[in-house]
Parts: structure tokens; sequence; C-alpha cells
């Protein structure tokens, strides 16, 4: 079939057989199909939709269009966990310490940071001496030493969807869930894991704003991975507002060490998401039977310092200097830090962590395009949430600053990402739904 009666089918919302979407994805990623037949062909799936076999039979030609990992040489059930994206989320340097400190065999390959959010392996590249950079080798005997570890996507882990990315990213058709389940679930199958817990944000943060569209989107991935005989489970979460108080790399990493040395209030937002998610990859791996067993024994983990052991054990083992398990403020020493102030007194209603994520950008946390540097120890720590009340002597914020050339933008942009109201409001809930592949 010509590439042009795929788009015409697709345009009339037909469904495509597994050979045509085969025919279509490999001949794109030869070069056979131009570019532009292919924005057309996604452009159509953003207005048609696909079904939930279309979808999986993408997802199968995308992983199959470069390298798999192969993790057959570890033991155990190999867990994974992936963020559709978020602010403050450090939630994967919490998570894969306490259950691989459970038992679990956490074999994580990780993303960098784009635009207002954060990526796993920048944050740990802001402990001195981290490298990321490994062989499948390394990265296979690190996870057999210590039961986890994080490295970068190796460079031919489905090219199907870079060169798709690319064009999406330029053509308009990012937000189509069929299009971003494959995306996303391609990766996560090509890294090779057994079983797979989605945190899918959802909120003015998020790439699904509303709740139906993260549960369209959660639903669509969970399929997928049962399709493709993965164990899939998909937690819908708040990304209104930051998860953690801390934006910016160091300070993130900071934070994450704090609680795993028990600093945080078990009703902390980023210990809740934590435990949530950490208890659905245990349940998973069968190491407990269900979540309320999964929580005590993420809990015991917590409180007898394994959890801290297991992140300190990953970081030597990427040849880190571990002295920031103890000295957690060296990540963040910067050359000045500025309180910001509101101008109005009352609750804060509302937050656009997106906003949020744009000020720690603005002071160097972040990249704009895939080129620029980041500085690890910037950025900044709220000091309020949504629900809580501010006076004007009271500072919201404090800022890191290293290079203070965008700091009023970011003060700006900050100050912008808050709404504040004379009522108290509700407090938001952190957590909307799991879905499972029953649903
Ligand atoms: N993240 C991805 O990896 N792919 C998408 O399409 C969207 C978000
Ligand atoms: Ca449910």
């Amino acid at each position: 079939m010509r590439a042009v009666d795929m788009i015409l089918k697709k345009k009339r919302g037909e469904a495509m057989s597994q050979p045509e979407i085969e025919a279509l994805i490999n001949g794109f990623v030869k070069g056979d199909v131009p570019d532009y037949q292919m924005a057309a062909w996604m452009m159509a799936v953003c207005f048609q939709g696909m079904n939930g076999e279309e979808t999986a039979a993408l997802t199968d030609v995308m992983v199959k269009s470069g390298e798999t990992a192969d993790l057959s040489t570890l033991s155990g059930i190999k867990v994974d966990k992936h963020s559709t994206g978020g602010v403050g989320d450090t939630t994967t340097l919490v998570i894969a310490p306490l259950v691989a400190a459970c038992g679990g065999t956490v074999a994580k390959m990780s993303g960098r940071g784009l635009g207002h959010t954060g990526g796993t392996l920048d944050k740990l590249e802001s402990v001195p001496g981290v490298s990321i950079e490994l062989t499948m080798e390394q990265f296979l005997s690190i996870v057999r030493d210590t039961g986890l570890c994080v490295m970068g996507q190796t460079a031919d882990l489905v090219p199907a969807d870079k060169l798709m990315y690319a064009l999406r990213d330029v053509t308009g058709t990012v937000s189509s869930i069929p299009l971003i389940a494959s995306s996303v679930m391609s990766k996560k199958i090509a890294s090779g894991a057994d079983a797979i817990v989605l945190d899918v944000k959802t909120g003015s943060g998020a790439f699904m704003q509303t709740l139906p569209e993260a549960r369209a989107l959660a639903k669509t991935m969970v399929d997928i991975g049962s399709r493709m005989g993965r164990k899939t489970v998909a937690v819908i979460t708040d990304m209104n507002q930051p998860l953690g108080m801390a934006v910016g790399n160091g300070l993130e990493v900071k934070e994450a060490i704090e609680l795993l040395s028990g600093k945080l209030p078990k009703t902390d937002p980023l210990y809740e998401v934590s435990m949530l998610l950490a208890s659905h990859m245990l349940v998973l791996s069968e190491l407990a039977s269900d979540e309320k067993e999964a929580k005590a024994k993420l809990a015991a983990a917590l409180e007898s310092g394994a959890g801290l052991r297991k992140l300190k054990a990953m970081l030597a083992a990427l040849g880190g200097d571990t002295s920031c398990i103890d000295d957690p403020e060296s990540l963040c020493a910067v050359r000045e830090k500025r309180d910001v102030y509101l101008d109005e007194e009352g609750y804060i209603a509302a937050m656009q962590a997106e906003k949020i994520g744009v000020a720690a950008q603005l002071l160097g946390a972040g990249r704009a395009t895939k080129a620029d540097s980041i500085d690890p120890a910037v950025g900044l720590v709220m000091h309020k949430r949504q629900g809580m009340q501010v006076s004007k002597a009271e500072p919201v914020a404090a800022l890191y600053i290293n290079d203070a050339t965008h700091v009023e933008d970011a003060i700006a942009a900050l100050k912008a990402a808050i709404t504040v109201s004379a009522e108290q409001p509700n407090a938001a809930p952190m957590v909307y739904d799991v879905i499972t592949a029953a649903e």
C-alpha cells in the first residue's frame, strides 16, 4: 500500500492493519516515506485516533526499529517506573533505592530534563563525579551488585521515536494520546523491564491538563503494556503545583536524601506519591501481596536507613562523591540566596507548576534547548503549597542564584504562578486514581 493510501485511510477514521503500520513506520525510518507524508499521517491520527490493537502494533513496530536492552541475565522481576514529566518530581531517587532495599531489581533508563520539567540524569549529575554514560555491561553489573541503577538511554533505543518526535514537535502533532502512549511505552519496553509503574501527571504543569485526558492516556498505556506482556499499573497524580518543595537538580537530590533520612513528615506529598508508586512496584515484583504490605516494607526500609544506603551505593558505583549523603547542603552551594515575597495576603488558591519550573529554568536549573548547559546548584525552594496562608512578611520561596542575569524574570514567573484568594480554599488532592490492567 502506498503511503498516501494509508494517510487517506486514517483520514477517513479507519483502523490500519499491523502490516500497514509496519510498512509505514519502517519506510519512514529508512527514509523511503518523506517527512511530509509521515506528518500528514500523524495529523490524521491526532484527529481520528487509533484503537487498542493499532496502538499496540505501532508500539511494537517502534520497539523493533532499534536495539533493545537484554536484562535476562539479571535475576527476578525487573521493574521500571516512568513519570510523564513534572516539576519538583524527584520520586525516582527516592523510589529506586527503597524498592531495591526491599529486594526489588530496578534497572532504569532515564532521560534529561527539557523545558520546565527536570530529568533524573541531570539530577544525578549534580553529585560530583557521577557519570551516567555507562556501557550495558557496567549497567548490568551495578544492578547485580546493588539492586538498582539508572543510566542514560542508549543511542539506538527506539530510533523511530526520535524521528517521529522531532517531526511531531514542529507539526503540532505532539498532543495525541496514541502517539504519546506509543512513544512512552516503546521506550519502556525497549529498556527491557518486565513490570512498569507509570506516574501520569495531570494539571497545569503536565501534558494532560485535565483528569479525563490523563485517565485516557493512563488506560491506553496500561493496555499497551498488557497486550505486550508487561505488567503495567498507572497512577494519576497532581501536577498543578510542584510535587516536592525543591525545584533544581542539586536541590532535588538534597530533598530526596532528606526524605530517605526520615526528615520529611509522612504527610509530605513527595513522601505520599513516592510510597504509592513504590508500593505498586513491589506488588508487581511479587515482593508484597498488596499495597498495604508493600507500604509497611517500604516504611521499614526507610526507617532502618536501608533505602539511604542503597542510594549511596548507587552513587558510589556511578563514580560519585558520597559525602553529600551526610552533607546534602553541599549540592546547592550558591553565591546568593534571595527570598521572594508576594504583594498580596490571604491563601494560595492555585499554583501553576509550569511557571514555577520556568522560574527555576531562568535561574539556570533547566534547558530551553537540548544544547544548553545547566547549573546543578541553582533553583528554588518553595516554602508554601496550595491551600496555605501567606502574608507579605513571610517569603513564599527562596531562590538559589549563581548567575543573576534573569533573576527579575524568574521572580516575575514565580509570582505569576501563584493565585491568592481571601477565603481558604480546599487543599487539592495529590493522587486521583490508580489504573490497573483489569479495568
Ligand atoms: N514523552 C514522550 O516520551 N513522548 C511523548 O510523545 C510525550 C511525552
Ligand atoms: Ca482505579
